[in-house]
């Protein structure tokens, strides 16, 4: 083994830093990712050997695996494209996505049956490819960091083949609670918490997701289940520097004036003489709650008619896992529910619902600017980015209204108008309470929120991590 092949930090994860794209003319374009863990992974520094171990998801990463091309840093695994579809598609996102986000229709799914122990196997095949992959690059002692539930069984694969390495495992999602866990076949749901115990530490975003864990271990297992593992907690917060720069670049600015013009009204729309809006964003993800956060705003509009043609939702929806019909379907539901509310309600110069589903981040950043109110009410959700972020970048202050279902609500619920998800009638209610919030009040919680949402920034998060590992 070369001396490369002994990285020191170790990140595993399905979806890795970067992902290349097929040119018509045959040359391969690479794109980088944002996200936490990629700022997180950099607080490290370049005299730490670190590598990224991550999964060849589309034909672009697979040709760029064939070919040798590669970036100093990231190991893709070329893992077999059935293999990878039903351990991605069939078991993390259509079950274990499923199960922690509490998204099953109960009187007819989940049904655990061949086609589900097939897929298991894949999943299976797929986490030791991850574990051999990894147990071939550590250093003596090295520290690996496995990321999310595509990847719950490498900790104890791992283990089992190098004994020396301090491994942790980090959760992004929420983790279910145990009379929900238990659908799971009971062999599964062993497995899976026995694979995540090969760790010697498991971290959650919030003390609820931490704790549901613990109690599915000794539902499961047996009291002591825990063994030595130690669990912590450490919630990802927004990226201060980073987002207040990035969004007062020329791209956002331009944006910021477009979608001033779409949402229109008189005075100049945005600030507080022109319409207000209603702002949110996300991936088109079955969890975000996007279309009872459009039935909430249609009951709005018909219990307040005075807010007809004086406030404009803006909801971008980003095309999110569309191998899956039932994100399809979510995604045409969104749709035709916005294109519903338009149609009744919209007027020569008003658009009830502006809806972008092409995902733009500097268009995002201008929503966040020019928002009055953030909708942020998944039913579940492991943190949430969105509701941090906002309060940051907020040109004017921004009433935010969460979901308690959120991560984020454990340090954010105090300055938030907090809604059951579910309850469409007091997320209306809430909508209303926040567009008439006093301006200072606004102003105020928004700077309370920004401070709360930028407690623990991506590089802190990482190496606390790495620390509480390596004590
Ligand atoms: C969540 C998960 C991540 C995942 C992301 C996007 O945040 O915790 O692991 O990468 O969603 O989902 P995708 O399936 O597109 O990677």
């Amino acid at each position: 083994m070369c001396s490369e092949h002994h990285a020191q930090v170790l990140v595993a994860s399905n979806r890795g830093p970067l992902s290349y794209a097929l040119r018509e003319d045959g040359t391969l374009d690479a794109r980088r990712g944002g996200g936490g863990l990629v700022s997180g992974l950099s607080a490290i520094g370049p005299d730490v050997n670190a590598l990224w171990v991550c999964s060849a998801l589309g034909d672009g990463d697979r040709e760029a695996v064939r070919r040798g091309v590669g970036e100093r840093g990231v190991r893709m695994l070329a893992i077999d494209a059935e293999t990878h579809a039903d351990a991605y598609n069939g078991v993390a996102n259509s079950v274990l996505w499923f199960v922690h986000h509490l998204l099953y229709q109960t009187p007819l799914e989940p049904s655990f049956g061949t086609e589900f122990r097939r897929q298991w196997a894949a999943y299976e095949a797929y986490n030791e490819a991850f574990a051999e992959a990894l147990a071939a690059e550590a250093a003596p002692g090295a520290a690996v960091l496995v990321q999310d539930y595509h990847l719950a069984l490498v900790p104890g694969m791992l283990r089992s083949l190098r004994a020396d390495l301090r491994i942790g495992h980090f959760s992004h999602t929420p983790w279910a609670p145990l009379d929900y866990f238990r659908m799971l076949p009971d062999d599964i749901a062993e497995r899976l918490l026995r694979g995540m115990l090969g760790a010697d530490r498991l971290g959650f975003l919030t003390r609820r997701w931490a704790d549901a864990f613990v109690g599915c271990a000794e539902g499961v297992l047996g009291a002591g289940a825990l063994g030595g593992t130690r669990i912590g907690v450490h919630g990802l917060g927004a990226d201060a520097d980073f987002l207040r720069e990035r969004a007062r670049r020329g791209d956002v600015e331009e944006r910021l004036a477009d979608l001033r013009e779409q949402i229109g009204g008189a005075g100049g729309a945005g600030g507080s003489a022109g319409r207000k809006a209603i702002v949110r964003v996300d991936r088109t993800e079955l969890s975000k709650n996007i279309v009872r956060g459009l039935h909430a705003y249609r009951l709005l509009l018909d219990e307040h008619p005075e807010w007809r043609e004086r406030v404009t939702h803006v909801a971008f929806a980003y095309p999110s896992r569309q191998d899956l019909a039932v994100y399809r379907s979510y995604t045409a539901e969104v749709s035709r529910v916005a294109a519903e509310i338009n149609a009744a309600y919209g007027t020569a110069d008003w658009t009830p619902v502006i809806l972008h589903v092409k995902d733009d981040f500097a268009r995002s950043l201008a929503a966040y600017r020019l928002a009055d109110v953030a909708l942020v009410n998944p039913i579940r959700d492991g943190m949430n980015l969105v509701a941090k972020e906002v309060p940051v970048v907020s040109d004017e202050g921004c009433a935010l209204v969460l979901s308690r279902e959120a991560g984020a609500y454990e340090e954010l619920g105090d300055d938030a108008l907090v809604v059951n998800p579910y309850d469409v009638t007091a997320t209306a209610a809430a909508l209303h309470t926040a567009l008439t919030m006093p301006v200072d009040e606004r102003a105020e919680r928004t700077k309370r929120l920004a401070v709360a949402a930028t407690s623990l920034p991506p590089g802190r998060w990482f190496l606390e991590q790495l620390e509480a590992l390596r004590r």
